[in-house]
């Protein structure tokens, strides 16, 4: 999820490439770097925000550059590991954007073959590709080099001796922009913006070399005529990518989430987590500790690893930790946590380190403070996440805990086969939720006339049930509670009735004959009922007043699918009441007080 921009025309590159990766900025960098054609090439980076880099930069001449504003994905921040990376002649350099999933394979080949590495990073192979296949074509070369890589990338490259950019594309987005007499490179619209609003779209397998007065795109080989488009939007919006709220990107950022986390896990020669050297005896049990909506996540993981590992667990709250007794040593133990800085998590951690507990913590930020405590750190691919309210680090959270439990897990080959394939597909089931949110934003319109609402789940939905009542009370200031659909007849009934409507999460497993009777004891008692069913149930639309449909999944990955749903309900449900969606009141992104 790193800024890439590139530039080249009459004018001088620095101020335009400083310029165009701030505005990149929102997304919450934490390195930045460019490099500039000047005779040779120059490269300046560091682990520090735009503005910063900016101050410690010489003037430097040139009509040419690329520049980079890093999310630490490979590697924490670090000047060593900011972007553009070089071969190891340094007249080639790169910015890229995207998990290169076979780097390590590469890397250990190119160390074999004589080129040196400076760098943790996934992308520094790439630089060194293009020097092992460069015979004074960069364009060949980089083709060349993009054979050999297995992942995902934007990419842009430099060259001393050659007046030009060449560009390429995989699963990572990158426009062209075209001015006179100069064009740009930009992973963002947003990026380019106060030079140009005329773009080209890059699609996937596609090449450009770009000079300042000519575009060339090539695929496979064959050259091809791309058409251009003009950009309506304002700074401001295009910097939510075209989106209203932070928010409702991010909703729909989630298959590119799971694709990246779930690609990085399989490509790892490495289990997820080494627990034979974290305890010296076989696990007894698990226990999961987070807050907010990573301590839903942290529930969701009990379910997980008891269907699929057949040992206990249980998540907790870190709030309620320092309360209770310390776990066993034949317990392991991992905190979940999308910034890595929530105090309640960090001062649980420490009282475990503090008794001689190993730690792991799945986290979306690299080198937080949670990583340094931890022994072991899970890292999530979700990329920057600014709306206060968590959605796609939720998503990208079960991804590593769906990894770790098929890691430990002694389901047979053919059933892993199977739930690897069903992990594979997931991206492309939250794609049919999200093609289907217009059907949601009605529901929401409905929900958003109510104070009080009640969602209910069982089992495995449960925790999914106290998510989206989490979602909705914070984004739209609606009352709402998350319960186990049983329990609902031991207090709650007494506020059912035609003013509280409820939402049952009601996927087809072998929770689905139970709930179906608490269903028709709500609507006994004459509450609204909107009901989350898989397609194909025929049946629920007899008691529900409102059905979304979700897509049919294996049991134990319906969370992901429902838990999309409810964040897409939330969202336009607050939409409706005129809340302020990204920043609601009295709430923080990062909690760093107990
Ligand atoms: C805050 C945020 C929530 C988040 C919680 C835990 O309350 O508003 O969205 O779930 O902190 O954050 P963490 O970074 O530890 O996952």
């Amino acid at each position: 999820m790193c800024g890439i921009i590139g530039y080249i025309g009459e004018r001088q590159a620095q101020p335009i490439l400083l310029n165009c990766m701030a505005r990149l900025e929102y997304r919450g960098y934490d390195s930045s770097g460019l490099a500039m054609a000047s005779g040779n090439i120059e490269v300046y980076k560091d682990s520090v925000r735009v503005n910063e880099l900016a101050k410690r930069l010489p003037k430097i001449e040139g009509t040419a550059g690329i520049g980079h504003t890093r999310w630490a994905t490979h590697g924490e921040p670090s000047q060593a590991n900011a972007h553009p990376h070089c071969d190891c002649t340094g007249n080639i350099a790169l910015v890229h954007n995207g998990v290169i999933h076979n780097f390590r394979k590469l890397r250990e080949q190119l160390t074999a073959e004589g080129h040196n590495f400076t760098s943790e990073t996934d992308t520094e192979v790439i630089p060194h590709l293009i020097e092992k296949y460069y015979q004074g074509n960069l364009e060949k070369a980089v083709e060349a080099a993009l054979l050999e890589i297995e992942g995902s990338y934007a990419l842009v490259v430099l060259r001393a001796d050659e007046p030009k950019l060449v560009v390429a594309r995989r699963d990572s987005p990158l426009i062209i922009g075209l001015g006179d007499r100069e064009n740009f490179v930009a992973s963002d619209v947003p990026a380019i913006l106060d030079y140009t609003n005329r773009v080209i779209y890059l699609e996937d397998g596609e090449i450009a070399v770009v000079t300042k007065d000519d575009i060339q795109v090539r695929q496979n080989g064959r050259k091809l005529v791309k058409k251009e488009h003009q950009v309506s939007w304002s700074i401001e919006d295009a910097q939510k990518g075209g989106y209203q709220h932070f928010m409702l990107k991010e909703i729909h950022e989630q298959p590119k989430v799971i694709r990246d986390t779930l690609g990085d896990y399989i490509s790892m020669v490495e289990p997820i987590v080494n627990f034979s050297a974290l305890s010296s005896a076989p696990l007894e049990d698990m226990l999961f500790i987070a807050c907010g909506t990573s301590y839903h996540a942290a529930l969701v993981g009990k379910y997980i690893i008891e269907e699929l590992v057949k040992i206990p667990a249980r998540g907790e709250l870190a709030s309620e930790f320092n309360y209770f007794q310390q776990p066993s040593a034949r317990t392991g133990v991992v905190a979940i946590t999308q910034s890595g800085e929530t105090a309640d998590t960090l001062s649980a951690m420490k009282r475990l380190k503090g008794a001689g507990k190993k730690v792991i913590v799945i986290s979306n930020v690299v080198s937080s403070s949670a990583s340094r405590i931890a022994d072991q750190t899970i890292y999530v691919r979700a990329g920057p996440e600014i709306s206060v309210a968590a959605t796609k680090s939720f998503t990208a959270q079960l991804m590593a805990l769906y990894w770790l439990a098929l890691s430990y897990s002694n389901v047979d080959i053919s059933r892993l086969d199977s739930l690897v394939t069903e992990l594979r597909q997931l991206p492309h089931k939250v794609q049919q939720i999200l093609d289907n949110e217009e059907a949601i934003a009605k529901c929401a319109e409905y929900l958003s006339k109510y104070d009080n609402v009640f969602f209910i789940g069982r089992g495995i939905s449960f925790p999914v049930a106290l998510e989206g009542a989490l979602k909705l009370k914070e984004v739209s200031y609606i009352h709402a509670e998350g319960y186990a659909a049983g329990e609902l007849k031991h207090g709650p009934f007494a506020l059912l009735g035609v003013n509280t409507p409820v939402i049952a999460i009601a996927p087809q497993d072998d929770t689905y004959k139970s709930m179906f009777t608490n269903i028709k004891e709500i609507k006994a008692r004459k509450s609204p009922l909107i009901a989350l069913a898989e397609e194909g149930n025929e049946t629920i639309g007899e008691m529900a007043d409102l059905v979304i449909t979700v897509p049919k999944t294996e049991p134990i990955f319906s969370p992901v699918a429902n838990v999309v749903a409810l964040q897409l309900l939330a969202y336009y449900t607050a939409k409706q009441r005129g809340c302020p969606i990204d920043m609601p009141r009295n709430l923080a992104k990062s909690v760093t007080v107990e």
